[in-house]
């Protein structure tokens, strides 16, 4: 599904700002896999969130989404990204249902209203934060865990292939935070949707994906198969912690 080869980002390259955000990386998600990054500030996990969505072009090495090369505009039709802030996944002045509406649309030509698409419905009441009841509300009044459960609805509308999740329960309480989560689990394992999601959250990352992936300075440190081994929230804030200790 994703498969990064030797990927290397430099940003501002042979300026005084040169900053070499991607060291050689290599990475293999499977279709289906639900792939938690994990890594402190300035690691690189944007940066290969962006090399997947066609945002960064890797200085070297190659990224392919379903064994391709693709550009931008075709990575937009088959994946969708949420990020940290519920505002910037939905159209504020528009109501749910309006927005439901579009979504659907998505990547197709004119921003024309359709249908809301009953299974987007049943995704809304599996939250059980009262949206599916409110469809004529608008966006702009919902709590930030409403917002953020309307984008991730939203975002899973066109049938992606790939659902990209950059902090996105970062700014929301820990109650928001669990519905988010099992809303976010809920698509993967119904829908098959492979994710890929950055989180500082080290029980969220124990708990919740198949794949563990930890970042330290541009690379992949390391790889944890949680079939394989089990993960605890502690042992990754040490591998994290160590990270920050050393360049201090
Ligand atoms: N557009 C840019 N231009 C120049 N440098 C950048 C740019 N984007 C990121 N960087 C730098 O590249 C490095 C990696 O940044 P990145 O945003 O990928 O880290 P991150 O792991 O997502 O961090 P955080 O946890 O703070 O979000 C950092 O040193 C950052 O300052
Ligand atoms: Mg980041």
């Amino acid at each position: 599904m994703i498969e990064l080869e030797r990927v290397t980002v430099i940003y501002n390259r042979g300026t005084l700002d040169e900053k070499v955000a991607l060291k050689n990386v290599d990475l293999l998600v499977e279709e289906g896999q639900f792939v938690v990054i994990v890594g402190a500030n300035g690691a690189g996990k944007s940066t290969l969130m962006k090399v997947v969505v066609g945002e960064v072009k890797p200085t070297f090495g190659v990224c392919r989404i379903m064994g391709q090369v693709l550009k931008e505009e075709k990575i937009f039709k088959c994946g969708s990204i949420v990020c940290q802030d519920p505002n910037l996944g939905i159209f504020p002045n528009l109501s749910i249902e309006e927005n439901l509406m579009l979504a659907r649309k998505k990547g197709f030509r004119g921003l024309s209203f359709g249908r809301v698409d009953p299974k987007a419905i049943e995704l809304l009441r599996s939250c059980e934060l009262g949206l599916e009841e409110n469809l004529k509300k608008r966006a702009s009044k919902l709590s930030g865990g409403q917002k953020q459960a309307l984008a991730m609805v939203m975002a899973v509308s066109s049938n992606p292939k790939l659902l990209l999740l950059d902090e996105h329960t970062a700014s929301l309480d820990p109650k928001s935070t669990e519905k988010i989560m099992e809303l976010t689990d809920r698509i993967n394992k119904t829908l098959g949707t492979t994710i890929l999601m950055i989180t500082h959250d080290m029980s969220i990352a124990e708990q919740y994906g198949d794949t563990v992936i930890v970042m330290e300075d541009g690379r992949i440190v390391a790889r944890i198969d949680k079939s394989k081994q089990k993960v605890q929230a502690s042992q990754l804030k040490s591998m994290i912690k160590s990270k920050l200790t050393a360049t201090t």
